[in-house]
């Protein structure tokens, strides 16, 4: 790699596809000199311009706002025209990889079929669903508590990053996902809007909505706009439980069964929040806990004779989870 501070020489393998002619992809390879403030953008139009006029990506605003160049470098997901291309090399060397956000979508080349994320943000309501005049005497004042609530869920800009960068979606397609996951908040908490309810229940079933959600935090750093899917899946949990949406289900008993050991010894007491939150479906973890044994990791005397410790300062503890402590399922 030549090191001036001016260029780097760099390598790029572009996976190349297209669905109408080709059984499997292929990874091509570029050559090119990188300048210090050449972003990703510009180097796929340099593999386009330079090299090969058939290589397609979509792009359009080229300021971070249409949401349409997103693509993985090297597996991390970026917004080519924000992503500056020697942060990448300085981080992943002198090969970058380009490929789109899922491959198992790709259309051709970087360009996928973002249907499911455009069904899924659809079926979310991404809008105010209210009982309006249609022909009001003044406008409808938002008081600025309010609009502080919406965080920065309106940053959106719809790019699947966080989206094809969850491993749920990859695995379950039912899914909604972190960006419909901060739309559903953008909207829930709107003081306009009507169909909060309706986002909380959509939201809250099993399989689909924020209980299958694994708290990777993939979506997080997957983000260009710094939305923060994942504090708003926690925002979704708190007000299905203030609302009466949350269903008794092992994740949200799990959810419960931290407070109820904080609250009982001011430490996590594991074994019993697996036990609270599962109840006699435990068994089926019997298997992995002999296992467990057998290699050693625990010891079956010391589960049996394990007594939690308390913390000194319990009633302190137990005093702060009742002021904050908002709703339970019982
Ligand atoms: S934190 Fe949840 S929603 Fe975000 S990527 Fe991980 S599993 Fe998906
Ligand atoms: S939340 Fe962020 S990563 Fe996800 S679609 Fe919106 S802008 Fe893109
Ligand atoms: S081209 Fe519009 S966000 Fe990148």
């Amino acid at each position: 790699m030549s090191m001036s501070t001016q260029t780097k020489s760099i390598t790029i393998k572009a996976f190349r596809f297209n669905a109408e002619t080709d059984y499997l992809p292929a990874y091509k390879t570029y050559e090119m000199e990188v300048g210090k403030d050449e972003l990703i953008l510009d180097l796929l139009n340099r593999i386009k311009w330079e090299h090969d006029g058939s290589f397609s990506y979509r792009r359009s605003c080229r300021h971070g706002i249409c949401g349409a160049c997103g693509i993985k470098v090297n597996g991390k997901p970026v917004l080519s025209c924000k992503q500056n291309a020697q942060d990448m090399i300085d981080l992943f060397g002198d090969e970058l990889v380009f490929e789109p956000q899922s491959q198992k979508r790709a259309i051709k080349d970087m360009i996928i079929d973002k249907g499911d994320f455009w069904e899924k943000h659809a079926a979310i309501k991404p809008y105010v669903e209210a009982d309006v005049d249609p022909h009001p005497e003044t406008e409808t004042l938002m008081p600025q508590t309010k609009v502080e609530q919406f965080l920065d869920a309106d940053y959106c800009i719809q790019c699947g990053g966080c989206h094809y960068a969850c491993p749920v979606l990859e695995v379950n397609d039912a899914f909604f996902g972190p960006a419909a996951f901060a739309a559903a908040y953008r909207f829930a908490v709107d003081p306009r809007d009507t169909a909060a309810k309706e986002r909380l229940e959509m939201t809250a079933e099993l399989g689909q909505g924020v209980w299958d959600c694994v708290k990777c935090n993939e979506c997080v750093e997957a983000c260009p706009k710094e939305v923060n899917p994942f504090e708003k899946i926690t925002k979704l949990h708190n007000m299905q439980f203030e609302q009466g949406v949350a269903q008794r289900n092992v994740a949200t008993k799990h959810a419960e069964g931290f407070t109820r050991s904080i609250k009982k010894f001011g430490y996590l007491d594991e074994q019993d929040i697996v036990l609270y939150s599962e109840g006699l479906g435990v068994v089926k973890h019997l298997s992995e806990a002999l296992k467990m044994v057998k290699a050693g990791k625990v010891h079956p005397f010391d589960v049996m004779k394990k007594k939690m410790p308390r913390s000194e300062k319990l009633d302190e503890i137990q005093t702060i989870i009742e002021k904050v402590q908002t709703s339970k399922l019982d």
